[in-house]
């Protein structure tokens, strides 16, 4: 099952969209933390240490951030847990590892969600912020997360949904089709930068609805799937691996 359909004005099949993602995160990567806290009115750091709190993370448990990009869901869980060394944080972008690599001494995995370098049962807590769309299968790569998490582990993957009400959906079009690729190519007189967030904008408006990725979630073995909505907006599904 795909996250969306391929978007052919930017690569012809999704064969091709992994390279062209990657491109778009090396080439946005050093604009991506200041473009994306102003975006979010500076809420992001509270937001994602608030949600891993809420969820169940644990000083002593092992976590796997996938799709780390630059680091800031992995750092908020290391104030959480005291420490980094039990964090592993997984990305195919060198251009986003290597701002992430400057922030946290966790370790440093170059790879994709779909295909997991790690042998079954290796983390306790398993998170993915803001990615799930980039992915070329949401099956595999559920089962990818099912299969690397030890039994009674917990998934959590955090994603902005389009709200279904019609004046909440004009406004939500209008902010991030419209006004935050081209602000933040005004604030960093970057192509790449606006083009990072035109695509972030294309992959929501494109994305399949929650029932779907929660479909996938049990598809994949998990148990106690749910999704909790965050101000209309955010996304926050949890699924937890059987014991
Ligand atoms: C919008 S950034 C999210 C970064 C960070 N998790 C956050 O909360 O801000 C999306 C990240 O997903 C990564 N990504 C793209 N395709 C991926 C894949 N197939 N598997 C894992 N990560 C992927 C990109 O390289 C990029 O760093």
């Amino acid at each position: 099952m795909l996250p969306h359909p391929p978007l052919t004005e930017h690569y012809p099949s999704t064969d091709a969209k992994p390279a062209f993602v990657n491109h778009l995160f090396d080439a946005g990567a050093r604009y991506y933390d200041g473009v994306v806290d102003w975006g979010f009115l500076r809420s992001g750091s509270f937001y994602r240490r608030w949600v891993q709190q809420r969820h169940g993370l644990k000083p002593g448990m092992h976590v796997l951030d996938v799709a780390c990009g630059t680091g800031l869901v992995a750092v908020e869980a290391a104030k959480i847990l005291g420490a980094a060394e039990n964090i592993t944080c997984l990305d195919p972008s060198e251009g986003m590892l290597a701002v992430a690599r400057e922030k946290l001494p966790a370790k440093f995995v170059v790879g994709r969600a779909e295909a997991l370098p790690f042998s079954d049962g290796t983390f306790d807590f398993l998170t993915m912020g803001y990615a799930l769309r980039h992915v070329t299968d949401l099956e595999t790569t559920f089962r990818e997360y099912h299969r690397v998490l030890r039994p009674g582990g917990k998934a959590l993957i955090l994603e902005v949904t389009k709200p279904s009400g019609r004046l909440a959906n004009f406004f939500f079009r209008v902010y991030f089709g419209r006004v935050y690729p081209a602000l933040t190519q005004l604030f960093t007189r970057s192509r790449d930068a606006r083009d990072m967030m035109r695509y972030y904008w294309e992959t929501m408006d494109a994305c399949v609805p929650p029932e779907t990725v929660l479909a996938a979630l049990r598809a994949a073995g998990f148990g106690e799937v749910e999704r909790t909505k965050m101000i209309g907006l955010f996304s926050e599904y949890s699924a937890l691996k059987p014991r």
